[in-house]
């Protein structure tokens, strides 16, 4: 009986994870164009325009840059010393966002 029960458990927690695929961008190699430049265009690129003095995040070369020099994390993240908390104004970006570029950075940042 005790056996049974165990073995019920681990094949409804099976079936639980093959109908609730993880989603795309919370997977540990989140895409640059799928995941990361979409958060880019939606709460940054109103200020980091190609042209922008304040830093340029248009495109995979110039987030890649500010990502792997670790500026860009630290922002972010609003880690104490960073230089400027960033989306500069406005509220903190969510966790899923925040760890979807922590990922892509510790997968080397990839054009994928
Ligand atoms: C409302 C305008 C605004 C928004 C939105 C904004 N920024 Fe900024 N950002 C600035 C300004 C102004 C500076 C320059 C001052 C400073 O360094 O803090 C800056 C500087 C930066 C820098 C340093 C650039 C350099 O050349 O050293 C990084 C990295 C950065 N922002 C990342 C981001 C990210 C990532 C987002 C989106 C999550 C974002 N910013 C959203 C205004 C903005």
């Amino acid at each position: 009986m005790r056996y049974s029960l165990s073995l019920l458990v681990i094949l409804s927690s099976c079936t639980y994870n093959e109908l609730t695929p993880i989603p795309i961008c919370e997977s540990d190699t989140p895409s640059f164009y799928t995941c990361v430049k979409p958060i880019m265009d939606n709460h940054c690129l109103g200020c980091h325009s190609a042209a922008s003095p304040n830093g340029d995040l248009s495109d995979y070369d110039a987030i890649r840059y500010y990502v792997i020099n670790g500026d860009l994390l630290d922002r972010i993240q609003r880690v104490e010393g960073a230089a400027g908390f960033m989306p500069l104004g406005d509220n903190k970006l969510d966790n899923v966002q925040i760890e979807t570029l922590i990922k892509w950075k510790n997968n080397g940042a990839p054009n994928n």
